[in-house]
């Protein structure tokens, strides 16, 4: 706990705990991309993760406090560089930033609103009960019918919008958090920093088109129940 009363040591936590976050998107990714299998691939990967049984608890917990450490921590920098910005922000001028880096606290608020209503629609069933899992029947091999409850929800136009605007802000968060945490992790160095903005833009645009494509794709009607 004495790492997080240094501001070297929250910005290593925010690093460690980034890392952390971004795998798990990446695998999440990986995962949800057998939406373009079928309902057997989509189907038997969600029935894989629920048969790890109370390690997936395991799993859920610490991820809860990966990600309250990560905003915590994040808010509580926001708010102490802007105390102590000696200049006035509308006469910033020539600091190398970009808009990604500016918008870091907005863009992460933006994801946290974004989880809390994913969560609520896919894992726990609130906001479309009538199209989720637990109300939809079985499929053909008795397991839940997770691929029918995401193929549904993304036909409904105003889901895939929320879907997509919120892909947008994790393309944001990502184009400066990927290329920030190794800068913290001290893996860079004048000569690598430039190469490694150019990486962490194009993997997070990877992973902003790898999301956005199973909504397009559902509005396309090229994947259907
Ligand atoms: C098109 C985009 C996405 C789709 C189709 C999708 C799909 C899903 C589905 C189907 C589940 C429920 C799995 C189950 O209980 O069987 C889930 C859970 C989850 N998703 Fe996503 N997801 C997307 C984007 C994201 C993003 C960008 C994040 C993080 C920023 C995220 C974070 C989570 C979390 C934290 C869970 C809960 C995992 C658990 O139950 O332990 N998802 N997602």
């Amino acid at each position: 706990m004495q790492m997080l009363q240094s501001s070297v040591g929250r910005k290593l936590v925010m690093a460690v705990t980034g890392f952390v976050l971004v795998s798990f998107v990446i695998v999440h990714l990986l995962g949800n991309s057998s939406v373009f299998v079928g309902a057997n691939g989509l189907n038997a990967y969600a029935e894989h993760l629920h048969a790890l049984g109370p390690l997936v608890w395991v799993f859920r917990l610490v991820m809860l406090a990966v990600f309250a450490l990560h905003i915590a921590i994040g808010i509580q920098l926001t708010l102490e560089n802007r105390a102590a910005r000696p200049i006035d922000y509308n006469q910033k001028k020539n600091l190398r930033t970009s808009f990604g880096a500016e918008t870091m606290i907005f863009t992460g608020l933006a994801i946290l609103a974004f989880v809390v209503y994913h969560l609520f629609h896919f894992t726990m069933h609130v906001t479309n009960p009538e199209i989720s899992a637990s109300a939809l029947p079985v499929d053909a091999l008795g397991r839940a019918d997770v691929f029918s409850m995401v193929v549904l929800s993304f036909q409904k136009f105003f889901i895939s919008l929320v879907y997509v605007g919120a892909m947008v802000t994790v393309l944001l968060h990502l184009s400066h958090g990927i290329q920030s945490l190794f800068q913290t992790l001290g893996c860079l160095t004048a000569n690598t920093l430039p190469v490694m903005e150019k990486i962490g833009r194009a993997a997070a645009i990877v992973i902003f088109v790898g999301f956005i494509s199973i909504p397009v794709s559902i509005l396309l009607g090229l994947i259907k129940v």
